[in-house]
């Protein structure tokens, strides 16, 4: 049949891939799934009682909603805006999406003409590159290895012809987080030339780092013609299967967003609409549980690794996310094929996120506890005596 060309000019998607190895190849060992973010957090029981419950006495809640969300959500999320960054927005300031893929993906559609330009790091989460390549929306892809080198050539030649900048914080696949102060600069250029600023905060609530809190320029700006920020249910309270997210930009951007909501999916699945407001209004401390769990996964994963000599990697400072980077001169998804052939570990190939990771495996922190980490170490040990023989 025929496929449309921005399509075909697109990559495959990498987690499809993932778990199509699973399907087709069983390795001798067992396996370690390292490859899709998924973490091992369950959404809290308490509100999953909750939405049972109301599932068996509210009839709307298996209808159509109101397009942007129910409105106990969005109140519930105002509410948490103006706790985390002391500024109010209003509900119209709020679109519940079925997850921030699809609050990037519509935001984007809304906002960019075909032939605009969007400046991406690199390495990149793939699916926000693969949304661009579907509009024809031209990606810039940039590797802020240093900030402030980054910030002058923005400053002065990356932000002509710029018509958004995203930023993710933390960041997927790199696990790093971005300078408060870096971050204000950027979005103050933005401002200034008129560019808008994407800022994904998926892993907001997810920092290694002891003491660091999570910034967002919309608690010195507040709601601007400059600003959209992809926040998620999905990682924080365990409920990647539920599919909701949001977007937060201003009235008259969301109300024309709401040409594609309606079009594309009319609402967020609504029953899990519920879940995510029951969890936030009465759970909202549940993902801090899994951060101490995840603090501890990356310290002993720090120091066990430092031993095994084929890779070397960046401590992450927030997110479930490292690069694995390695120096032998094999293709990344060869190495993907090969660790899962042979060790049963599966990671996703670093040429996923763009050209500056050519050579890295891409791990994601899922449900590495001691003994799980001590296995991979051997794994991993063993792998690497395999290669250089080879
Ligand atoms: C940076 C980032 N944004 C968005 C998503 C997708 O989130 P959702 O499940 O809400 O669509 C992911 C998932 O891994 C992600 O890493």
């Amino acid at each position: 049949m025929k496929i449309a060309q921005n399509i075909l000019n697109t990559f495959f998607p990498p987690i499809v891939g993932a778990k199509d190895l699973i399907k087709e190849i069983k390795p001798d060992k067992s396996i370690i799934n390292l490859s899709q973010g998924i973490p091992s957090i369950m959404p809290p029981n308490q509100a999953v009682l909750m939405l049972t419950e109301k599932m068996s006495e509210l009839e709307s809640i298996h209808k159509y909603s109101d397009d942007r969300g129910i409105p106990e959500l969005r109140e519930e999320i105002k509410k948490d805006i103006y706790e985390r960054h002391g500024i109010k927005i209003g509900v119209e300031n709020i679109l519940i999406t079925a997850g921030a893929n699809m609050a990037f993906f519509q935001a984007i559609l809304t906002l960019l003409n075909s032939g605009d330009t969007i400046l991406i790091p690199s390495p990149y989460y793939f699916n926000y590159v693969m949304a661009a390549n579907f509009l024809n929306v031209e990606v810039r892809e940039v590797n802020i290895l240093n900030e402030d080198i980054f910030l002058e050539e923005f400053r002065n030649k990356l932000s002509d012809k710029l018509d958004a900048v995203l930023f993710i914080n933390p960041e997927n696949p790199t696990g790093r987080v971005y300078d408060k102060e870096f971050l204000r600069e950027v979005y103050k250029v933005s401002l200034k030339k008129n560019i808008v600023f994407i800022y994904d905060e998926v892993y907001r609530d997810f920092y290694i780092e002891d003491g660091a809190r999570h910034y967002s320029p919309i608690e010195e700006y507040g709601i601007s013609e400059n600003l959209i920020i992809l926040g998620s249910f999905s990682k924080s309270y365990g409920m990647t299967g539920y599919r909701v997210g949001y977007l937060i930009a201003d009235k008259e951007f969301i109300w024309n967003l709401l040409k594609v909501q309606d079009t594309n999916i009319i609402c967020a699945p609504v029953a899990s609409q519920y879940l995510a407001y029951y969890s936030l209004k009465y759970f909202k401390n549940h993902p801090e549980e899994y951060v101490e769990r995840l603090k501890k996964s990356v310290e002993i994963f720090c120091e066990k690794m430092k031993d095994v000599d084929w890779f070397n990697f960046r401590k992450p400072e927030g997110a479930i996310y490292t690069l694995l980077n390695y120096d032998f001169p094999i293709d990344g998804n060869e190495m993907v094929k090969m660790l899962y052939e042979r060790e049963g570990i599966l990671t996703v190939s670093g040429n996923s996120f763009g050209r500056f990771s050519n050579r890295s495996l891409r791990i994601s922190f899922n449900d590495l506890d001691v003994e799980r980490i001590l296995e991979l170490k051997k794994r991993f040990e063993e792998f690497g005596k395999w290669i250089k023989e080879k």
